[in-house]
């Protein structure tokens, strides 16, 4: 099935631009359906722009509260009529009402191993808990903050002198990839969210994929 996809991003959309090339070398059945942000400056959109892919910004400040800029944001992002919303590198907190309205629909990609480092500046606490392994998380969006079912994972070594900047270009260079091998695997239904939980290859309760070196699952 060609996924439809719709991204949100507040800002320089790496990310997005690996889903943007994978798609020009042929490499994952997907389209680009509109990329969103909260910020009008966010590079993301101008990687949109240059693709030929629709860009809003609906911004937080144009809005009453953040329940009034969530129903925007996700108006638009209706409008579109994506098969999976990709949070790749969105940086605002979405509302319960919103994420609860699109079960199994919604992904994320967060820059640490969860559950452990929730929340901002991850690869600084990654070094303050002095753990040798770090790196990424794709997960389904739920309400709760960075804690829906993870589906994959990719990991990498912290090496001695490492600093929060060397360690999240360790960690961004494997996200890529992994966001790339996930979008694969939604894609030909091997992963899905329902009532029961997390599936993955027909399996409730499974442990997250893991990317091996050759950038696909194990
Ligand atoms: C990525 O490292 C992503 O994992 C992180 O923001 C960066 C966005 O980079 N996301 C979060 O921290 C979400 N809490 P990009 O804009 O170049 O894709």
């Amino acid at each position: 099935m060609t996924l439809r996809i719709a991204v949100l991003a507040s800002g320089r959309g790496s990310n997005l631009q690996a889903i943007i090339d994978a798609i020009a070398a042929g490499t994952l059945d997907a389209t680009l359906a509109g990329v969103y942000s909260d910020r009008r400056d966010a590079f993301a959109l101008q990687r949109a722009r240059d693709a030929g892919i629709p860009a809003h910004a609906v911004r937080p400040r144009d809005h009453a509260d953040r329940a009034a800029h969530d129903a925007a944001l996700f108006a638009a992002v209706d409008a579109c009529v994506p098969d999976l919303i990709v949070c790749a590198g969105y940086m605002r907190l979405i509302g319960a009402p919103e994420v609860d309205a699109r079960p199994g629909r919604m992904i994320n990609i967060h820059p640490s191993l969860l559950p452990a480092f929730k929340g901002l500046h991850t690869h600084q606490q990654a070094l303050d808990a002095g753990v040798a392994e770090h790196g990424a998380s794709v997960h389904f969006v739920t309400a709760d903050l960075d804690g829906g079912p993870v589906i994959a994972q990719a990991k990498v070594p912290v090496l001695p002198g490492d600093t929060a900047d060397t360690l999240a270009a360790r960690v961004l260079a494997r996200e890529h990839p992994l966001l790339l091998e996930t979008l694969r695997a939604l894609a030909a239904g091997r992963v899905r969210l329902d009532e029961e939980g997390l599936h993955i290859d027909g399996q409730a309760g499974a442990l997250p994929l893991q990317l091996g070196a050759n950038n696909r699952f194990a």
